[in-house]
């Protein structure tokens, strides 16, 4: 660790979930933004605590699992900035598993790798072991190999991808974020079509779009090094894009890439609607009221200047079932919970334990539920829905949901960036249910 004191130290004592941190200056609580960013200070963005929160979760179950098998694991915060994310793993994983992780912070600003291991002497975490990796993360991360890769840059991952993979063990997780939001949600056509080859149309689904498109992104660089992903976790969070995904060393998989990229279409014609159900991406239906959107093969012929079109993209589960199933608000705070201490460093009250709380438990809302529909192909914005029936007052997505169950259908709300659900049910069904709600409440 290096004695010299990283510029800004010894700033604000602060916590984030579990963990004591140290910031340069008190983050705003409401900020969507970065608390700084100035060259020489270490950046902190309270608006990406929810994101660390589910990376302590997931590693825990992934951990837990065997999902990297059953002796060390070497993970890595590629660009860690003040390293909060690693010491939130290495402070918040339940010991048995902590003690099997060897943490590593990277980033190409010595003063934030300081920052981060003076950080983690002044709080040390009871397990595990924090080290630190100098230097351009698009060469330093083939130092050695990696069961866990994180990349959270400045704007798009893309220029990472290609070594981090290379980087990574025979089984590996990769987290991935991206804050080139405004590109992968289709307002910025030109960078979406060059970092990432595809086109969004900008309606209610454009951030699943996104989704989507980073998605096949990686899961595209994966094949080039023969490699396939399996989906554990998708989120839209207020201004970033992240996708989690299981890389396995199976050219299988690779091979088989197409058949998990398509197309969207907005208001498909029938005769897309038939090719859709025929590849099994949208469920039989003997009704003719044709579905708002559906998912098309990338075999099928698309017009370039369609502008009902997203695509290229993953149209497979963007997430997976038991991991999300994991991801409980009772989880969130076993594991990452504040607790309230009299002699505490960062001087917090009941209220601000409380607060944090809420926030840590906010970060995983509607995840566990939507476990049960994450295979599913409908992805449906309940005021979309009104307005494309004509239906007055958008229906509740809970009460949508509820009726879709009693019927045998799979659905769930879901934890998406407008009220919405998904589910299973053919079409006619998601209509019926709106039209039952809707009498219920008039009959009220
Ligand atoms: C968005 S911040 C990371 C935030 C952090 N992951 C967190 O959870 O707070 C991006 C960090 O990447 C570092 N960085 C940018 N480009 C880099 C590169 N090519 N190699 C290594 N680090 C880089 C920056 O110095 C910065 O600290």
């Amino acid at each position: 660790m290096t004695e010299s004191k990283p510029v800004g130290w010894p700033g604000v004592v602060h916590r984030e979930g579990r963990t004591l941190t140290r910031v340069t200056s008190l983050p705003d609580s409401e900020s969507k933004g970065p608390a700084a960013k100035s060259k020489d200070s270490v950046f902190h963005n309270p608006a990406m605590a929810g994101s660390r929160t589910r990376s302590v979760m997931l590693m825990d179950y992934a951990i837990e699992s065997g999902m990297l098998g059953n002796s060390e694991v070497r993970a890595l915060d590629g660009l860690s900035a003040s390293g909060l994310r690693a010491r939130r793993w290495l402070n918040e994983l339940p010991s048995e598993t902590a003690s099997r992780l060897i943490a590593t912070v990277g980033d190409m600003n010595q003063n934030a790798l300081d920052w981060a291991m003076k950080t983690e002497a002044d709080f040390p975490s009871n397990n595990g072991e924090l080290n630190s990796l100098l230097g351009d993360l698009r060469a330093s991360v083939i130092s050695q190999g990696w069961h866990w890769v994180d990349i959270d840059p400045f704007g798009s991952p893309v220029p990472f991808l290609d070594t981090a993979i290379q980087s990574l063990a025979r089984r590996g997780v990769l987290e991935v974020s991206a804050t080139d939001t405004a590109a992968l949600t289709g307002s910025s056509k030109n960078p979406l079509m060059r970092r990432y080859g595809a086109r969004v149309r900008l309606d209610k689904l454009k951030h699943d779009s996104g989704l989507r498109v980073l998605m096949a992104t990686v899961a595209r660089a994966t094949a080039r090094h023969d490699r396939s992903i399996i989906p554990l976790l998708s989120i839209w969070d207020s201004h970033h894009l992240r996708v989690s995904v299981r890389v396995l060393r199976l050219m299988e998989g690779a091979n088989n890439l197409e058949s998990s990229l398509g197309w969207r279409v907005y208001n498909p014609t029938e005769e897309e609607v038939e090719a859709s159900t025929n590849s099994g991406l949208l469920p039989k239906d003997s009704s003719t009221d044709l579905p708002i959107r559906c998912f098309l093969p990338l075999s099928h012929p698309v017009a370039r200047e369609d502008k009902r079109i997203s695509g290229p993209m993953w149209i497979g589960p963007m997430g997976d079932k038991d991991v999300m199933a994991s991801m409980t608000v009772d989880r969130s705070l076993e594991l990452c919970g504040a607790i309230y201490s009299e002699k505490d460093p960062a001087n917090w009250s009941q209220k601000n334990v409380e607060l944090e709380n809420r926030k840590v438990a906010r970060a995983v809302r509607n995840i566990a539920e939507e476990s049960e529909a994450i295979y599913s192909h409908h992805l449906i914005a309940v005021d979309e829905l009104a307005s494309w029936h004509e239906k007055g007052s958008p229906p509740s997505p809970a009460k949508m949901v509820a009726y879709l169950k009693e019927k045998g259908h799979s659905a769930s709300v879901s934890h998406y960036a407008e009220p919405s659900f998904r589910t299973d049910a053919p079409w006619s069904v998601v209509v019926a249910a709106m039209d039952a709600i809707g009498s219920a409440a008039n009959d009220r």
